[in-house]
């Protein structure tokens, strides 16, 4: 797997998702793009960004877009998010998938977001240099294998 194809998509209420989605775009050379711009072409990985709301629910057009999902277009998901306390959306993105065969990488990255005026500061340049590192990781385990 020399010239993996990856994509990112986030769901990004207030704006703490956006930021790490834009730093793990920056450090692995790859643009990240709301869950409103479909997938284009097929991906062997997909990096997938959201947050909890509301009983750590995932808000309902991200999980739509999990929903949708296939294993043709996807062969794996790694994911990250903001939270308050929450910490890991994995179980909810894993719970919404459709299809059986779409794999869930068992490692994230989660971390603080800002809200309302709480925890204005988050996520940090440190947490958001922290996801970029991320996924770099992930990146270079998957051409490894
Ligand atoms: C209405 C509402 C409900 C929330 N519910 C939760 C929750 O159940 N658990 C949690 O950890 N954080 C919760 N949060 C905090 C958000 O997950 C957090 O602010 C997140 O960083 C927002 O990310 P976003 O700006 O990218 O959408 C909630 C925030 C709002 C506004």
């Amino acid at each position: 797997m020399s010239h993996l194809k990856i994509a990112i998509r986030y769901y990004s209420r207030s704006g703490s998702t956006q930021k790490l989605a834009t730093a793990i775009g920056s450090a692995i050379g790859v643009p990240a793009k709301p869950i409103s711009e479909p997938l284009t072409e097929p991906v062997e990985l997909l990096f997938l960004g959201g947050a909890p709301y509301i009983a750590g629910h995932l808000n309902r057009h991200l999980q739509q877009f999990i929903q949708a999902l296939t294993s043709q277009q996807v062969t794996r998901i790694a994911v990250f998010s903001t939270s308050n306390w929450q910490g890991s959306i994995v179980t909810q993105v894993t719970k919404n998938l459709r299809d059986p065969a779409l794999q869930v990488l068992h490692s994230d990255f989660a971390c603080r977001g800002a809200f309302g005026k709480l925890n204005r500061q988050h996520p940090t340049i440190t947490e958001c240099a922290a996801a970029g590192r991320y996924a770099q990781q992930i990146v270079a385990q998957l051409k490894d294998s």
